[in-house]
């Protein structure tokens, strides 16, 4: 694992930004897994300015993204598909054709998830996976317990999830309580993985996610077997590491 301490979440973000723009500088055709969720907004953010300022390309990128709401529709406004497009996808040259989501209201969910893992193995995997991290340590929808081997399926979000999520929706949407999710070995089979975890409320997981043992309890701890992971770290999301950890220097 290799691990950086922002001095903010601005510093880490832009941090983030440049890993993604090196990877599609060195292979201008990526295959890119993209996350969703508040922490992954700035970075999109930074995307867009990279591809307006620095003429970042993204007309050769195809891209996976990481999980959908079981029963939302892409164009529902809470879908992770809307998401997509209004955090991204609108905003820079990729080409409809190269973007691939999981389509929650999928007729039968379990051949969706097949065919997502299909479609990733069609174009010789996933270059570079983005991941948020949650408060509870999952990755994607992939939530304490889950296998550390599964691949696309649906799960059962998990209360603290439901918690944590329940801001984005109103009385008059409901709160999916499932989701498709790409799983852990999918995202283990990344070639390589670009992980962001900001603020105070992450820090009990980034401790567990580095220094603890590998569990099903928290997800993300089975990161410490990937090969080429990257963490991006503030000092408030490092604030619970024993390890002592360097400063990035961007
Ligand atoms: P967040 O979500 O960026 O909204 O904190 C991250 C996650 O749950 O994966």
């Amino acid at each position: 694992m290799k691990i950086f301490l922002c001095v903010d979440a601005a510093q880490a973000t832009a941090l983030a930004g440049a890993q993604v723009q090196q990877q599609i500088m060195r292979k201008p055709e990526s295959v890119l897994g993209f996350a969703t969720g508040g922490t992954m907004e700035a970075l999109y953010a930074e995307l867009i300015r990279l591809h307006r300022h620095q003429a970042l390309s993204f007309a050769g990128v195809r891209s996976f993204n990481l999980d959908e709401y079981l029963g939302l529709s892409g164009t529902h406004s809470h879908s992770y598909s809307h998401y997509m497009h209004q955090h991204l996808f609108d905003h820079v040259n990729i080409q409809p054709q190269h973007i691939h989501l999981l389509q929650g209201d999928a007729a039968d969910p379990v051949v969706e998830a097949q065919a997502y893992e299909q479609r990733i193995q069609a174009v010789d995997g996933i270059d570079l996976q983005l991941l948020g991290l949650g408060e509870n340590g999952h990755i994607g929808f992939n939530e304490p317990s889950s296998s550390l081997a599964s691949r696309t399926r649906v799960k059962r979000l998990a209360p603290d999830t439901l918690a944590a999520n329940q801001r984005y929706f109103s009385a008059d949407i409901s709160q999916p309580t499932h989701a498709l999710t790409m799983g852990i070995g999918t995202i283990m089979d990344a070639r390589q993985v670009v992980m962001l975890a900001l603020g105070a409320k992450k820090a009990d997981a980034v401790a567990h996610m580095i220094e603890g043992p590998i569990s099903a309890r928290w997800p993300a701890s089975v990161l410490q077997m990937h090969p080429q992971t990257t963490v991006i770290l503030d000092a408030p999301a490092a604030q619970h590491l024993a390890c002592q950890i360097g400063r990035a220097h961007v």
